[in-house]
């Protein structure tokens, strides 16, 4: 059974950013994946930097669009997205170390990844709605 499966409730009214995050989960699939071969360390570093470039892309496009409308809870939602980056950077750096933590890695990211649809990202629809992004 796939870790991320993608549910309308996900949606957050925006083709691309549900897009974006539909792909990001499909990472997350794999790197859970992977973790059932054998010497999978070399893999399991590539992908995560491929998840960490998705990622990056992802909150890139949310915050432009934050700027673009002047969207009123920026601020704080960019504190989200810096802190992952954040805690990202730290695990490349551990799994770069040796240890392969990419189930870890993969489980923490999943349900981070639905609690910020769920509460933050699920926040500025309304106000997408209103400024008219789709
Ligand atoms: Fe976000
Ligand atoms: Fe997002």
């Amino acid at each position: 059974m796939p870790l991320f499966e993608w549910t309308p409730r996900l949606s957050v009214g925006v083709d691309k950013i549900d897009a974006e995050h539909r792909c990001i989960g499909e990472l997350l699939n794999e790197l859970n994946k992977l973790q059932n071969k054998p010497s999978h360390h070399g893999e399991c570093v590539q992908l995560i930097d491929g998840l960490i470039v998705q990622i990056r892309s992802h909150f890139s496009t949310e915050e432009r669009y934050f700027t673009e409308y002047e969207y009123e809870n920026a601020d704080e939602h960019r504190v989200e997205h810096e802190r992952l980056l954040a805690q990202l950077d730290k695990s490349r750096q551990e799994i770069k170390c040796g240890e392969c933590a990419g189930l870890k890695l993969a489980r923490y990211l999943h349900v981070w990844l639905t609690t910020h649809i769920l509460v933050a990202d699920k926040a500025y629809v309304e106000f997408f709605r209103r400024m008219n992004i789709r």
